[in-house]
């Protein structure tokens, strides 16, 4: 299975990808999450996409596309691999494109949901600094506040995610991405998901487009 998950910023691409990919051995490439493992070491790619991030904008093509075609020729991608939050513009899907020559996708998956619910998932995600686990205030609490629940440790709140970084960004998405909502229609490849109900509902209909999909 080769699959993108393509959506707003905060409809659950992240949680969703985790758990698709943990369930079934494929690889979960997340270049939102490369890209602040590249800012943590303060490594070139690092410097270079800390600007854009903090911003709210896209980092340039460039360092994304050359960032997964690495991650791409890894061996655990050969088992599958979801992409979450790449392609992002027209630019990186035809990268993709060219890069997965042998047989090219199976299926985007876009999840979506209105403004003021990504709004509210922003706003109270928080995550472990130490092993990447992603919460919610609400929706997805910690047993213990502002600790992880599988790795005992500490919960932040991404630089990104305050409000007006939060607007900024879905003003990008629409600008920029949402493109490829019609880019992947006219390729077959697109199946919508309605991401505004509970993790487990949009987790099933997930499944069921994704064994769908690998029988055509
Ligand atoms: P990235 O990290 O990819 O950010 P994003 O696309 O904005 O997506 P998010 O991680 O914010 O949200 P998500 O959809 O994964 O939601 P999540 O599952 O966490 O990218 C960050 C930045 O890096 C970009 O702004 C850009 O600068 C750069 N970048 C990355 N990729 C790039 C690319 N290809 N090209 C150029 N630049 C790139 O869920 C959100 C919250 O909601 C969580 O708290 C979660 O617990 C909760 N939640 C999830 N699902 C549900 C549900 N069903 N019900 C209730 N709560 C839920």
């Amino acid at each position: 299975m080769k699959a993108v998950f393509l959506g707003p910023p905060g409809v659950g691409k992240g949680t969703q990808a985790a758990q698709v990919s943990q369930r079934h051995g494929w690889a979960h490439v997340s270049t939102g999450d490369m890209l602040r493992e590249a800012v943590a070491a303060k490594s070139p790619v690092g410097l270079e996409a800390k600007k854009y991030m903090d911003a709210g904008g896209l980092v340039p093509d460039e360092v994304v596309i050359r960032i997964v075609e690495q991650r791409l020729s890894r061996p655990d991608c050969g088992r599958g691999v979801i992409l979450d939050g790449f392609p992002r513009t027209v630019a990186q899907a035809e990268a993709l494109e060219k890069a997965l020559e042998n047989g090219g996708l199976d299926a985007v998956i876009f999840v979506n949901a209105g403004d003021d619910v990504l709004i509210r998932r922003l706003s109270g995600r928080r995550v472990c600094r130490a092993c990447g686990a992603v919460f919610h205030v609400e929706t997805m609490a910690p047993k213990n506040k502002g600790l992880c629940d599988k790795c005992g440790g500490e919960l932040y709140q991404r630089d990104d995610d305050r409000e007006q970084t939060i607007r900024e960004r879905l003003r990008v998405y629409k600008r920029q991405t949402a493109a490829l909502i019609d880019y992947y229609k006219v390729r077959d490849l697109l199946v919508e998901v309605a991401g505004d109900r509970e993790i487990r509902e949009v987790q099933a209909a997930i499944e069921k487009a994704l064994t769908e999909r690998a029988r055509t």
